[in-house]
């Protein structure tokens, strides 16, 4: 019976504290009521209750003994002093997995990105400096590049979140998917948390819709076990799971040596790290303590340790975090499941959400009046057995859009596109004219269709029988 039904569910509202989310129930018409009992529906009240306790009405200090924090080991770079006859033993051991076809790609694309100011999904904007494909484009045609290097399909996973899974969809729709064959593609929608004010309550984005926000990227383990698409994996053969964040296109999706390592490690979950740009660039840190790897986040990090050197002069806590992990599926599947002990901790996040108050007044905060709950993916690192971390060089990985300008912005990753760009033809006996910085002179595209890592360019462009001049505009390879 729907009446007693809904007559429970507000029931446990209001016994759980939380019966104002129903305020203006008797003022919504049959329609919005529904919807706002839909919503309430997938709310677990256990959860934020606990969530409330724990870091609104208790001191939401984690209690991190940064005293015992001592930087992560890692396996260097071979250009920065790393045994290059390991990486290329892990190259072969990569491109194995890859040919057995283990591994699947998974990029998180479940956030709201404010930042950037772009309304629609973040992996429609974009980014490349001739033909302006979209950061979905760019993942798309590079992990068929992949895909046709190491001759099988690569399987791709995309978290999106309720705010944004149709539009992410129709987005691939209209485009045929980017040539990707259609059973490939997984969208896998995250979970929603509530919304709190200072006082531990739900808050009311307007009458009939409970002000609610994506539960973070650490959420996407458990939105890959709840979804079965753990279950689709494991069927599909795929046990290695290539993690990557959508604002990122110049992340090797698919990485044979990163792979490998993973793979000769054992390891349950891998990470790439960066040698941070400045001491107190505000990236997260790969750290150990107590024989486990984590990350701790900038914000918690004291500035003494973040600025603290070494004997030789260097920054001790140097490994910056940006984001990029594989993932072994069994271990997917213990850290996003039920068991108590594999849940992902929630962190705080002070904001200012837009509410409707007690009176039904539409309030537009000028100062954080309530707090969003996160989930972070690297939190699923302490849980890990066997975590290997390897140094990537920042040009080959990470040069994210997040801002609408300046740093991190649409135009500094052009730039750093071209600049890789330029260093492949380089390295291929083609060099072009770049300034101070290595900017080349001209703007011009490598398609990921063609090439996908610089040993691939070198390779393909060696192979051209008639090679494009490099010239303002000229695409290669599409
Ligand atoms: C993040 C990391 C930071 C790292 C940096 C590298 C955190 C707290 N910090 O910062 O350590 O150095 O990236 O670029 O994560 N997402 C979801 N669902 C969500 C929230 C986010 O899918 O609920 C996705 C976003 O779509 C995006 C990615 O996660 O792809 C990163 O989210 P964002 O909030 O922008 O992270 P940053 O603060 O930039």
């Amino acid at each position: 019976d729907t009446t007693a039904a809904t007559h429970s569910l507000i029931e446990a509202f209001r016994t759980a504290g939380q019966g104002q989310v129903f305020a203006f129930f008797d003022q919504l018409d049959e329609v919005g009521r529904e919807k706002l009992l839909a919503q309430a529906a997938t709310i677990d009240l256990a959860e934020v209750n606990a969530l409330v306790l724990e870091h609104v009405q208790g001191d939401a200090g984690h209690g991190l003994d940064v005293t015992s924090l001592e930087p992560a080991a890692y396996i260097a770079h071979p250009a920065q002093g790393g045994d290059v006859a390991k990486w290329d033993v892990a190259w072969v051991a990569g491109a194995k997995a890859l040919r057995a076809g283990r591994v699947a790609a998974f990029t998180v694309a479940g956030g709201q990105g404010t930042r950037l100011g772009y309304a629609g999904p973040k992996g429609t904007y974009p980014v490349t400096p001739v033909t302006q494909k979209t950061l979905f484009q760019v993942f798309a045609e590079k992990l068929l590049r992949s895909g046709e290097r190491f001759g099988v399909t690569i399987p791709w996973f995309i978290l999106t979140s309720e705010i944004n899974n149709d539009a992410t969809i129709a987005a691939f729709e209209a485009a045929d998917f980017f040539g990707l064959e259609r059973d490939s593609v997984h969208f896998i929608v995250q979970g929603l948390v509530p919304a709190v004010d200072y006082e531990g309550k739900i808050l009311l984005a307007d009458k009939g819709t409970i002000a609610m926000t994506p539960d973070g990227h650490g959420g996407s383990l458990r939105a890959l076990v709840r979804s079965g698409a753990v279950d689709v994996m494991q069927q599909l053969g795929i046990d290695i799971v290539s993690y990557f964040q959508v604002d990122n296109p110049v992340v090797q999706c698919i990485d044979p040596s990163f792979i490998g390592f993973h793979v000769l490690g054992q390891s349950e979950l891998s990470s790439k790290m960066v040698p941070k740009a400045y001491a107190l660039e505000k990236v997260g840190v790969f750290c150990q303590q107590d024989g486990r790897a984590l990350v701790v986040e900038y914000s918690d990090l004291p500035e003494q340790l973040q600025e603290e050197t070494t004997a030789e002069g260097g920054i001790r806590f140097n490994g910056g975090s940006v984001a990029i992990h594989i993932f072994d599926r069994a271990f997917i599947a213990r850290a996003g499941g039920a068991g108590a002990d594999s849940k992902l901790p929630f962190h705080r996040a002070d904001k200012k959400i837009p509410f409707v108050d007690a009176a039904g007044q539409l309030v537009n905060p000028e100062q954080a009046n309530g707090v969003k709950f996160e989930m972070f993916v690297f939190d699923a690192l302490p849980l890990a057995e066997n975590p290997v971390i390897i140094e990537a060089a920042r040009e080959d990985d990470f040069s994210p859009v997040k801002n609408a300008e300046g740093l991190d912005s649409p135009q500094t990753c052009q730039e750093d596109q071209l600049r890789m760009f330029a260093r492949w033809l380089n390295a291929a006996g083609e060099p072009i004219e770049t300034d101070a910085s290595r900017l080349p002179q001209v703007r011009f595209e490598i398609s990921p269709r063609f090439a996908v890592d610089q040993a691939d360019f070198v390779a393909r462009w060696a192979a051209l029988a008639s090679k494009p001049a490099i010239e303002e505009g000229v695409v290669i390879g599409d």
